[in-house]
């Protein structure tokens, strides 16, 4: 590393936004300017940054505010000397907060500067970072230091060898770039080099910031800390639940910092940081940016992360026995996307007269209850009060079968929901589009106790603990078909034969609140969940939903 005293700015390969904030900055701090504000313009050269890049979505360039990265930094806990390394650097505001941390525990600002570690994709971004490495290193030592560890490279493939168990801290936010949509889809080739490299913790829909998160793991040698902001789904997909469990053997959460939906300024998605490290307790402090509120929970293991968000969120915990499961007795699906535009079609709309199919969709599901003709609903692109199906003229084969199956009596699962939202269909006259779930009993004649299992309260906590966080917002979920399948049912009772009862009576008639409290004591003596708590949570959500 070397130190010279007179500035040298290039320009060149900086955007002259940058460069001109950051030429400006650097005559000050020559001029002998040390006030304590010059953080925040430190900071500032990443959001000039930012706001230079034409399209942020490619890349997942959104980079973190400083007080954000500043809290992490301090949850995170970083030692003088600790090696860190923000293996997705960006403008390098993480690589800012930790050399500022590190400047007020004492450390010298040469070995602040030689402690730290970046890799981006980016080659300007990366000079952005190296820029403002420097000029923090002029405020705060009064030296022109040079930055050598910060590199241009694709982290996941090209990190030196040298850095992997060498890094005391990894932290940093990644890219978030989602297998679902093409302008953020891998090439094929490059996801063929990282199979190979992640091995069976990685899947074909797995985002690209998990990937990251094990990196870090790899960086500590396993033995250090990571803390990375991750799109809050990550805690519950099934895509990323292989990646979850080899941490949990590997580097444990011990941690979680939920940021919620409001930190990035230009997208709106709700994030969380796992922090991983070995500890001696065996619980995990959550944390909200938020609302500042933090509790300590029983660590969590086998990769159920979403448990900790849910505990964040008040869902109380149940423990269901899995000897039978929903799966055992009915089949659970979720309709393909040739249904969607076959009823697309066919759909018109018509009035409470007409005989033909009625179309199902998610908005028109509440719990116990079907609102067509009551709310208007979105289909195709439309607007429908009445939306019947007129499925007059034989359709395709492959339709057909599904025609026949889902007008037969079944069950219909809401997906992004608080708590479960589920209707009977019980003369099965009902046609769901996606992304609606379809329960069909095996037995006709069990409708009833599959409609109270599936809308009873340790059903709801039981979903949310295991799928808290892939909604899209922080206290709703996404019930994907193979996690419903999933769902414990209870054994054969008179519990359970009052609960199937009361959640027709709830369905079919207008009832009052004690019903409702009723239904939902019975179903927990069903489920051997007997908690004042978990009743008082399910009404406080169902109540939201009433008329
Ligand atoms: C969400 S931004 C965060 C930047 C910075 N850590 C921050 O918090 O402000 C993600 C960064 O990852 C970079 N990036 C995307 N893919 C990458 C890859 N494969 N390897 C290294 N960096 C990558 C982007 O250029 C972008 O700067």
């Amino acid at each position: 590393m070397g130190a010279s005293t007179s500035l040298k700015i290039d320009e060149m390969a900086l955007p002259p936004t940058v460069a001109l904030a950051a030429s400006a900055l650097a005559k000050r701090l020559e001029a002998g300017d040390r006030a304590e504000e010059v953080i925040v313009e430190l900071a500032e050269l990443g959001q000039i940054r930012q706001k230079g890049l034409e399209d942020h979505r490619t890349n997942g360039a959104v980079f973190t505010p400083y007080s954000v990265a500043e809290e992490l930094v301090g949850e995170v806990g970083i030692n003088a000397r600790d090696i860190v390394c923000d293996p997705s650097v960006g403008p390098g505001v993480f690589l800012l907060a930790v050399a500022e941390h590190k400047f007020q525990q004492g450390e010298a600002v040469p070995s602040i500067i030689e402690s730290l570690r970046g890799i981006d994709i980016d080659p300007v971004t990366v000079e952005v970072a190296r820029i403002t490495l420097q000029l923090w290193a002029l405020w705060r030592g009064e030296e022109w230091l040079t930055v050598d560890h910060l590199i241009v490279g694709d982290a996941l493939l090209d990190i030196p060898a040298d850095w992997f168990g060498g890094c005391d801290v990894v932290i940093g936010n990644p890219p978030f770039l989602g297998q679902l949509k093409s302008e953020t889809v891998r090439n094929p080739i490059r996801a063929q080099t990282l199979k190979e490299k992640f091995g069976n913790r990685y899947t074909a829909y797995l985002d690209e910031s998990m990937l990251f998160l094990l990196l870090g793991v790899e960086l500590t040698g396993e033995r250090g800390t990571v803390a990375l902001i991750l799109p809050a789904s990550l805690l519950g997909s099934d895509s990323s639940r292989l990646a979850r469990e080899w941490i949990d053997s590997t580097l444990p959460l011990r941690d979680l910092w939920v940021g919620g939906r409001s930190v990035f300024e230009v997208a709106a998605v709700e994030v969380v940081a796992p922090i991983l490290r070995e500890a001696q307790s065996r619980d995990c402090r959550v944390v909200s940016y938020e609302s500042k509120k933090a509790i300590q929970v029983p660590a969590v293991s086998d990769g159920q992360w979403s448990r900790l968000l849910a505990a964040l969120n008040g869902t109380p915990v149940v423990h269901l026995s899995n000897q039978v499961i929903l799966s055992d007795h009915a089949s659970v699906t979720a309709d393909f996307r040739d249904a969607y535009y076959w009823l697309a079609e066919r759909v018109t709309e018509s009035d409470r007269e007409d005989v033909r199919p009625r179309l199902a969709t998610v908005g028109l599901i509440d719990p116990f209850r079907f609102m067509h003709g009551q709310v208007q609903t979105r289909f195709a692109k439309q607007k429908f009060d009445y939306p019947v199906i007129d499925i007059e003229g034989d359709p395709p084969p492959k339709l057909s079968k599904w025609l026949e199956q889902k007008l037969e009596p079944k069950l219909l699962v809401a997906t992004q929901t608080q708590i479960v939202e589920c209707y009977a269909d019980p003369e099965g006259e009902l046609l769901p589009s996606t992304p609606l779930l379809s329960v069909l009993p095996v037995e006709e004649t069990q409708l009833w106790h599959l409609m109270a299992a599936v809308s009873s309260p340790a059903a709801s906590a039981w979903l949310s603990c295991i799928a808290a966080g892939t909604g899209l917002s922080q206290t709703t979920i996404r019930i994907r078909a193979s996690m419903l399948a999933d769902l414990p049912l209870p054994l054969p009772s008179k519990s359970w034969d009052e609960g199937a009862y009361l959640a027709r009576k709830i369905q079919e008639e207008t009832v009052d609140e004690q019903t409702c409290i009723r239904f939902g004591e019975v179903m927990n003596q069903a489920y051997n969940a007997p908690s004042e708590a978990l009743l008082r949570w399910w009404m406080e959500q169902l109540r939201k939903k009433q008329p």
